[in-house]
């Protein structure tokens, strides 16, 4: 389609580009299901896509991408700001214009022999006061349905942008140009990667990788990286959140924000279905990923979720681990790096007690059982639109959001850190956020299973330097009359033998009851050394009949030895903040050490 856009700006800007990148043609994406029919064919066409089973996964797709291709890349992703500092240490640097040197050459005649597709979007409803424009400007029409399920894509964006709007300017290309005649492979991509942000010009340059956060560049490059740099600027904040409402069998309701790192359990526990013996009890779905959070006039959080899809992991992904994602893609989603069925339908990992005796797996070998290779990539994803999602919130589209009344933060840590801990006031909160260790996932190329500092879950993906965003969010604590509870959680904590000691999944619903109580004040807490803690008495544990009261005091127990090692290593990643770490930091540091040396050797529930 041609361009309708009156936006004089944009027109220039798609033009320059179109020079840089000598595509064949400039295809303008509407968004209309019968454009995105005609880009489904045409992938089928390439081979990218393959249509499943119609009959078990109507209008759903297959694809397979590169070996080389399957995760974001965080040793190539760029904060180039002028200053390093701005940066900070925790990014890769490059100044900015050296960056636009070096991507001028290698997006020069990147798209030739293919259409550069101008993608208007908008992240969060359009028109909401909360939301931001973005146009994408890409060489991958695997790009563009994708985009499609995940944010608010087409003309009705571009229409809300009108003749001078502001939008985000996001450059993409598979880095793999077709001379004549030379025929396209399945998932054209490079082995060079680059993926830039320029924070100050608000802009995205992403070449060579045609995979999740790494070209979708509505949602980690600019819905975190990007508005994390503009929510400094204006006052709100931008985060690896998801957004889920707690109503109790009275109908009181509370929202909540929780940052996991990637692979960690945010999907399962925005769609989480609570067990039985939480009747009554209902948890719905604002958001898996992302959310941006502004305050009100009222003094009050609010949240939206700027996306319209989940790009979920796929592995172990289950009707007993998330029946509500099972339902969610039924039909109408992509599926990119599982197993294919000899009925043309998918299977990963955990999907169910058994595996089929045959499968196709992500590599397009045959694979069985026994094989010894997964059958899908830990990292497989799929595609899926909110709208699908059996538990959807009534309110997850409302243009004003949510109001936001705790906050938790969960990274992966089997050993030392307690199921659960409430903060005790904001700044204590914005330490334990700021202190968050994680075990890597597949969610990024490179090791698996290392424990590392992911602040807030955001190490990959905040666009600007930690000590200003630790700043940042006591700033906007301190503005708030009555800022949300913070608490910490642990899904993930082992016992000797290597076991989980948390069942998890929907049983967490036990954990969210308790934030829920004390969020509405209903429920006194017990001091340990390192916050608020449920006693056993506190929590539900209908339904739960292996678990004892012994089992929960391990679970929740807090060795000091380990702690004192833990603040050190706490003290160690600050120091390697440099000089904009706010000393608020280090004087909860020493709250802590104060509380620690007062403890036992291990302190027990009482
Ligand atoms: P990104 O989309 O990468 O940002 O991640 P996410 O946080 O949404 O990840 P997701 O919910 O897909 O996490 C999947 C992983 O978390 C799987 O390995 C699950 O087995 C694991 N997981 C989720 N919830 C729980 C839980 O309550 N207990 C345990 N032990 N594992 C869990
Ligand atoms: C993550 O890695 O946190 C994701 C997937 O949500 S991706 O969009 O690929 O970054
Ligand atoms: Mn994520």
């Amino acid at each position: 389609m041609a361009s309708t856009t009156k936006h004089r700006r944009l027109s220039a800007w798609v033009e320059e580009m179109a020079a840089l990148c000598q595509p064949d043609r400039i295809h303008w994406c509407d968004g209309s299901a019968e454009e995105n029919k005609w880009l489904c064919s045409q992938l089928v066409e390439n081979g990218t896509f393959r249509l499943l089973n119609e009959r078990r996964r109507p209008d759903s797709y297959l694809a397979w991408s590169d070996p080389g291709d399957v995760a974001r890349v965080e040793d190539r992703t760029f904060i180039c700001s002028k200053s390093q500092e701005d940066a900070g240490p925790s990014n890769n640097w490059v100044d900015p214009r050296e960056m636009k040197q070096t991507l001028r050459q290698c997006f020069a005649g990147s798209m030739k022999g293919r259409t550069m597709y101008v993608i208007p979007f908008s992240m969060g409803p359009i028109r909401s006061p909360i939301s931001h424009i973005g146009i994408e400007l890409t060489d991958s029409a695997y790009v563009v349905v994708n985009m499609r399920i995940m944010t608010r894509m087409g003309q009705a964006a571009l229409d809300a942008l009108g003749e001078d709007g502001e939008y985000v300017p996001c450059l993409h290309s598979v880095g793999y140009p077709l001379e004549p005649g030379q025929k396209d492979v399945p998932w054209p991509c490079n082995p060079v990667k680059y993926i830039a942000h320029f924070p100050e010009e608000r802009a995205i340059w992403s070449y060579g990788s045609g995979y999740g956060g790494n070209a979708l560049l509505g949602k980690k490059c600019f819905a975190l990286r990007i508005a994390s740099c503009m929510a400094r600027d204006a006052g709100w904040l931008a985060e690896h959140m998801l957004i889920l409402g707690i109503e109790s069998p009275e109908g009181e309701k509370v929202y909540v924000a929780a940052a996991f790192p990637s692979a960690c359990g945010k999907t399962n526990l925005a769609m989480l279905v609570p067990p039985p013996a939480c009747e009554g009890w209902k948890i719905t779905t604002v958001g898996d990923d992302i959310a941006w959070i502004k305050p009100g006039a009222d003094g009050r959080l609010y949240a939206i979720n700027p996306e319209s899809g989940y790009f979920g992991v796929a592995p172990g992904t289950s009707d007993r681990s998330n029946s509500n994602a099972i339902k969610t893609l039924r039909a109408n989603s992509i599926f990119t790096n599982v197993a294919l069925t000899p009925e043309g339908d998918v299977w990963w990992e955990m999907m169910e007690d058994t595996a089929p005796e045959r499968l196709t797996d992500w590599t397009g070998r045959p694979w069985t059982p026994g094989c010894g290779r997964q059958a899908a990539h830990p990292n497989a994803r799929f595609t899926a639109p909110a709208s699908q999602c059996p538990s959807l919130d009534p309110a997850w589209e409302d243009p004003a959001g949510v109001p936001i009344s705790a906050f938790i933060f969960g990274g992966r840590r089997s050993v030392m850190v307690p199921l659960v801990f409430e903060a005790y006031d904001w700044d204590h909160g914005v330490y334990l956020g700021a202190t968050m260790g994680s075990e890597t996932t597949a969610a990024a190329a490179g090791a698996v299973g290392a424990t590392r500092r992911d602040p807030f879950a955001m190490l990959p993906f905040c666009g600007y330097d930690f000590g200003s965003y630790f700043d940042h969010w006591f700033q906007v604590g301190s503005k708030l009359p009555a800022p949300p509870r913070i608490f910490r959680v642990n899904w993930f904590r082992k016992d000797a033998n290597g076991r989980f000691l948390w069942p998890g999944f929907g049983e967490n619903m036990r954990i969210l009851q308790w934030i829920f109580h004390r969020v509405a004040g209903n429920l006194d807490a017990l001091q340990s050394p390192l916050g608020w803690m449920p006693g056993y008495a506190d929590l539900e544990w209908a339904g739960l009949g292996g678990f004892t009261e012994a089992r929960f005091r391990e679970l929740m127990a807090v060795d000091r030895e380990a702690w004192l090692n833990e603040t050190a290593y706490h003290e160690e990643f600050f120091t390697s903040l440099d000089s904009r770490l706010p000393v608020e930091m280090e004087r909860q540091r020493q709250f802590l050490l104060e509380r620690l040396s007062a403890s036992p050797a291990v302190w027990k529930l009482p």
